[in-house]
């Protein structure tokens, strides 16, 4: 028997790796279970998209090795795509890299800048792969207190007055996973003054900011951002394309090269059919972004019905594609998510698998048909 490597202590297996294997038995053995746990979008890509994959796979170079920093072409439309969004200039030759999705960018990051014994903040609640990664790296992760007091954001004093000697990198999240809640310009410049003081490379990780969100908003418009601020981006979300794996990471040239050294000796660049696909779907008009935004608006009236059925309280101003509630008092949120499986055949995220800061609290997801959220409704009356 040859072991594992000792990195693979540091981590567990992916809750949702898990529990999915569980749900996936009930499911087999004919329960009707009703699935609200994961945020894996159910709706179809633009159909230009679809098309524009078909029709690549004649080209004559359709099925070669691709270039690691992707054709010039989709960094191009990645330029266009944040000038027109969000008001942001950036380089499609330097200052943009594409990314086999947004979660290979975590990695990616990690590997350019952490050394061993780094520290790293993370958000409690966040989305557990910061600290996963982190953690398989060697790096140190240090949580720092999202609270619904505070609007779910960092405190920043507080932050200050810890020692911050280790840190040399810090994940922000906003529209926020799991919370839904959003940073104004104000705050992230605060952020990048922050990050500035202490020099910290401060990477916002931004796949939510199409999702129900009037203003989306990138970390790169703030002034000086550049300095020492990376943004990642993602298509999984925002166009229905999360097994494509079309993802971004932005920045100044300089950052942007050490992520391609270790990238280019990691994998190889995106098949072409799905660069073209993605170049397609970057070009989509605000059309786009309305109907699919509709659709997630009804699917969550009729989630905050269920929760409300559920004794949970939520926050209406809230992005992405999930709902955060808030459970009644003195039931923990594993508890309450296993009672709604077994009882009633719903599955839902406990907050706490999230961080501790999670605990207390449930996440809805927005990804499935409205006849099944009512269902979920018509079997908790
Ligand atoms: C906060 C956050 N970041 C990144 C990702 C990964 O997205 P991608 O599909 O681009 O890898 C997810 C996916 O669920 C997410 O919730």
């Amino acid at each position: 028997m040859i072991e594992g490597a000792n990195r693979l202590y540091t981590v567990e297996e992916y809750y949702f790796s898990k529990k999915m294997r569980e749900v996936n038995l009930l499911i087999a053995s004919g329960k009707p279970i009703i699935n609200l746990g994961i945020g894996s979008p159910d709706l179809r890509p633009p159909q230009k998209v679809i098309s524009a994959l078909t029709e690549s796979l004649n080209d004559a170079k359709a099925h070669k090795y691709q270039s690691y920093q992707g054709l010039p072409d989709l960094r191009e439309t990645m330029a266009d795509f944040y000038k027109d969004h969000f008001q942001v200039s950036l380089s499609p030759k330097t200052e943009i890299l594409p990314l086999i999705g947004s979660k290979e960018g975590i990695m990616h990051i990690s590997m350019a800048f952490l050394n061993v014994g780094d520290a790293v903040l993370v958000p409690n609640p966040g989305y557990p792969t910061y600290i996963a990664v982190t953690k398989l790296l060697g790096a140190i992760p240090i949580y720092y207190n999202l609270i619904e007091d505070h609007n779910w954001l960092p405190d920043i004093m507080a932050l200050e007055r810890s020692d911050l000697s280790k840190v040399k990198l810090m994940w922000i999240n906003y529209p926020h996973m799991p919370t839904g809640a959003h940073a104004d310009y104000k705050f992230l410049g605060e952020l990048v003054e922050f990050a500035k003081r202490n020099k910290i490379l401060l990477v916002n990780d931004n796949p939510y900011s199409f999702i129900l969100n009037d203003a989306p908003k990138s970390l790169l418009k703030v002034n000086g951002a550049k300095e020492v601020c990376l943004e990642l981006n993602s298509l999984s979300k925002s166009f229905n394309m999360a097994g494509w794996r079309v993802g971004m990471v932005l920045g100044k040239s300089e950052y942007i090269s050490n992520i391609l050294k270790v990238k280019s000796n990691m994998d190889s660049g995106m098949f072409y059919g799905i660069q073209k696909g993605a170049i397609e779907a970057l070009k989509c008009t605000q059309l786009w972004y309305l109907s699919l935004n509709s659709v997630y608006e009804q699917r969550r009236s009729l989630v905050w019905k269920l929760a409300t059925e559920l004794n949970c309280t939520y926050d209406k101003k809230s992005s992405g594609m999930f709902v955060w509630a808030r459970l009644p008092e003195f039931i923990k949120s594993e508890e309450f998510t296993e009672l709604l499986l077994k009882n009633h055949h719903i599955f839902i995220a406990p907050g706490h698998i999230f961080g501790s800061n999670g605990e207390g609290y449930v996440r809805f997801s927005l990804c499935a048909p409205t006849e099944d959220i009512e269902e979920a409704i018509a079997r908790i009356r």
